[in-house]
C-alpha cells in the first residue's frame, strides 16, 4: 500500500489525512484537515480548515514500510536529487503570491521523506471541468487562459518556468477562480540564466510538452516559450475538448483545426493556437504577455465606427461607416473602444453588438414615430446598455444556451450573418412603420 491511511496524522497531530486526492510521478496529494484557533478578546474560537498535503514519493522507486507510514528506498543518488529539488521547488512556490497561484504554507521532512502544505481549492480540476461540458465556449476558454496568462506571467518575472502546464493543473474552485497546481517539474532560473538545479528538464506530458522539451539544451536564455507552447494547447483542449495532439504530430502535419473551425472558434484564436504551437520555437510568441495581448485582439479587430443619421430631408437613415480596422469586420454599430483592461474584453462583442443595437433601434424609431425629426439623430455608445449586456452574459451559466436562445450557434455566426440580417430586417420593418404612420395622417 503506498499512501498514508486516512486519519494519518502529520506534524505531531498539527495535520490529519482525510482524503488521497492524486498520485503521479513524484508524489501522492492528500486533503488534509488543521485545526486553527481565532482569539477574541473574551474568548477563543476553534475551526478545522482543510489544506493539500503533498508528500515526495517516486511511485517508481519508493515503496512504503510495513508500518504504511515510513517510505523506504531513498538512498538512490537520484531520489535525494528529486527529493531536494522537491523541497527547493516547494519554497521557492512559497515565495509567490499571485491570486492565481496556490499558496504553499510550509515545507518539512518526516517519514522519510518532505512534504508541502498548500491551501485547498474547493473545486475541480479544469480538466473535470472541460469533460464535464464537452468542451469550454470560447469567451469562457479565453478568459481561464487570461487568468492563467496572469499567473504564468508572474511566475516568468520571478524567473521560474512551471513546465507541467495543462488543464489537470489548473483547479477551477466552485466560484470560477482559477489556481496554478503541480509545481513538480517547476524549475528556478537565476539572473545569469542558468538554471538552479542541474536535473534535467522533466519531459511534461505528451501533447502539452514542445518537441524540444525531451532534450532541451540550455543555452543561457530563460526558455519562456516551453510554457508557451503548453499554454496554447491547453487552450487547445478546453476549445475542442480533446486532447492535444502530440507535438511530433504537429511538426509534421500542422496543428488540427478543422474542429476549431466547425465548433466556430475564431480565426484569432485559431491564428493565436498556431503561434503559440509553432514547432519552431522562434516562431512562438516569446512572451506570456504578448500571447495574452494576441488573444485580446479578435476585439479589437472588430472596433468599428458607424454613425446612423436620421436625414431630415429624406426622413430617411444614412449609415455611415468610418472604418478604423485591418480586418474588415461584420458588425456595424459603434460600441466604443473596448478598453485596454477589465471584463468588456472577456465578453462575444458581437452579442453587445446586437443588443445594443436593437436598443438603439428602439429609440431611434421611438423618437421618429413620436415626431421627434427635427434634429439628426447621432447614435454613440450607451455605457448602461453594454453594462446591461456584460452583466447579463458574466452571469450566463452558460454562453452556449444564451447563443441558442439569440438564434445563432456561435458568436462567429452571429457576427458574420444574424447581426447583419436582423439588423436591415428591423430597420426596415420601422421604416415601414414609420412611412405609413405619415401616410395615415
Ligand atoms: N491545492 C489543491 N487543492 C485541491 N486539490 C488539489 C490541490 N492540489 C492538487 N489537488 C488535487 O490533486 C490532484 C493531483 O495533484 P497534483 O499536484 O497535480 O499532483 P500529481 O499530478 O503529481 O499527482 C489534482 O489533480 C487535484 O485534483
Ligand atoms: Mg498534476
Amino acid at each position: 500500500m503506498e499512501r498514508l491511511n486516512l486519519g494519518s496524522t502529520l506534524q505531531g497531530g498539527k495535520y490529519r489525512i482525510v482524503d488521497f486526492l492524486g498520485q503521479g510521478s513524484f508524489g501522492i496529494t492528500y486533503l488534509a484537515k488543521t485545526r486553527v484557533s481565532v482569539n477574541g478578546q473574551l474568548g477563543k474560537l476553534e475551526v478545522s480548515v482543510n489544506v493539500t498535503i503533498k508528500e515526495f514519493f517516486m511511485s517508481d522507486f519508493n515503496v512504503r514500510s510495513s508500518d504504511g507510514v515510513n517510505v523506504e528506498r531513498t538512498d538512490s543518488s537520484l531520489v535525494k536529487n528529486y527529493r531536494q529539488k522537491f523541497r527547493r521547488e516547494a519554497e521557492n512556490l512559497s515565495k509567490l503570491d499571485h491570486p492565481n497561484i496556490v499558496k504553499v504554507l510550509e515545507v518539512f521532512d518526516e517519514n522519510n521523506t518532505t512534504y508541502y502544505v498548500m491551501e485547498y481549492v474547493d473545486g475541480c480540476s479544469v480538466d473535470d471541468y472541460i469533460v464535464s461540458r464537452g468542451h469550454l465556449p470560447e469567451s469562457e476558454a479565453l478568459q481561464i487562459t487570461r487568468d492563467v496568462c496572469s499567473a504564468l506571467s508572474y511566475m516568468h518575472g520571478h524567473r521560474m518556468l512551471h513546465l507541467d502546464l495543462k488543464p489537470k493543473n489548473m483547479m477551477r474552485s466552485k466560484e470560477g477562480k482559477i489556481f496554478l497546481i503541480d509545481f513538480g517539474l517547476a524549475k528556478q532560473y537565476l539572473e545569469n540564466g542558468e538554471p538552479e538545479s542541474s536535473t534535467s528538464l522533466g519531459l511534461g506530458t505528451p501533447g502539452y510538452a514542445p518537441i524540444e522539451q525531451s532534450n532541451y539544451r540550455q543555452d543561457g536564455s530563460f526558455p519562456e516559450t516551453l510554457d508557451i507552447y503548453a499554454l496554447g494547447a491547453s487552450l487547445y483542449k478546453m476549445l475542442t475538448g480533446q486532447a492535444p495532439p502530440d507535438s511530433s504530430f504537429v511538426l509534421n502535419e500542422g496543428l488540427p483545426c478543422a474542429l476549431l473551425h466547425q465548433l466556430g472558434v475564431s480565426k484569432n484564436t485559431i491564428a493565436v493556437l498556431e503561434k503559440s504551437m509553432a514547432p519552431i520555437k522562434k516562431d512562438r510568441y516569446q512572451t506570456v504577455k504578448s500571447f495574452s495581448s494576441a488573444m485580446s485582439h479578435r476585439f479589437v479587430d472588430k472596433e468599428e465606427t458607424i454613425i446612423q443619421h436620421v436625414d431630415e430631408r429624406s426622413n430617411g437613415y444614412e449609415h455611415t461607416k468610418e472604418d478604423s480596422t485591418v480586418e474588415s469586420p461584420s458588425v456595424s454599430l459603434d460600441v466604443g473602444k473596448p478598453s485596454s483592461q477589465g471584463d468588456s474584453h472577456r465578453l462575444p462583442f458581437g452579442f453587445i453588438f446586437w443588443l445594443i443595437s436593437i436598443g438603439l433601434i428602439l429609440f431611434v424609431a421611438f423618437n421618429l414615430l413620436s415626431g421627434n425629426t427635427k434634429k439628426p439623430v447621432e447614435v454613440v455608445e450607451e455605457a448602461p446598455v453594454e453594462e446591461a449586456v456584460a452583466d447579463i452574459l458574466l452571469n450566463a451559466e452558460d454562453t452556449t444556451a444564451v447563443l441558442s436562445e439569440l438564434g445563432v450557434a456561435t458568436v462567429e455566426e452571429a457576427d458574420a450573418t444574424i447581426f447583419q440580417e436582423k439588423l436591415d430586417a428591423i430597420l426596415a420593418e420601422k421604416y415601414e412603420a414609420y412611412e405609413a404612420a405619415q401616410k395615415a395622417e
